[in-house]
């Protein structure tokens, strides 16, 4: 989806400082709201890098955070889903994560499931099964940002 179509619908992005900006407990809020959708659980780094905002004005539609180990995790609240925000997101910590010197990104997701679909539009590469539990498979991508 284009960045004009997110344009149209108001959102920005910009860079957060999760300690000042967003409390865990606001993070456990929206994490909480995606669960009721069974959807996978997000592990919030315990030493991120950088985290990127998907905002709708003063409100936090999505979020995506990179950390030191290069791990990716990136959530977008259910009433923003299905606009391409998660793309954007993704797109926008990739490019800003090739400026550092992190090596590798890597992000966890099940299988045939709409993040599945973000990370495959990024480029990311199948690293291996990591888990599977009855018919849900979990995988691990990574995408190499220096050789
Ligand atoms: C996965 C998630 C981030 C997707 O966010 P999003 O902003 O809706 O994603 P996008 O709008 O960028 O959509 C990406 C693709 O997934 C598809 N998609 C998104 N939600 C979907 C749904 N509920 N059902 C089917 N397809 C869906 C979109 O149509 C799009 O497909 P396309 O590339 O063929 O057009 C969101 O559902 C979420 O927060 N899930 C819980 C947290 C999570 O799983 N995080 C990832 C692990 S770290």
């Amino acid at each position: 989806m284009s960045e004009e179509h997110l344009k149209s619908s108001n959102i920005s992005f910009k860079e957060l400082n999760v300690d000042d900006l967003l409390t865990r407990e606001q993070i456990d809020a929206i994490q909480d709201e995606i669960l009721e959708q069974q959807e996978v659980v997000v592990l919030w780094a315990d030493k991120p890098l950088f985290t990127i905002g998907a905002m709708d004005g003063q409100q936090i539609a999505g979020l995506v955070q990179v950390a030191e180990s290069g791990h990716v995790n990136y959530l977008v609240h259910p009433s923003y889903q299905q606009r391409g925000i998660a793309t954007e997101l993704l797109r926008r910590a990739i490019a800003q994560a090739r400026k550092g010197d992190t090596p590798t990104l890597y992000a966890t997701v099940k299988e045939s499931s709409a993040s599945e679909k973000v990370v495959l539009s990024q480029g990311f590469d199948l690293d291996e099964s990591i888990a599977e539990e009855g018919y849900i498979t979990t995988n691990l991508y990574s995408l190499r940002l220096q050789q």
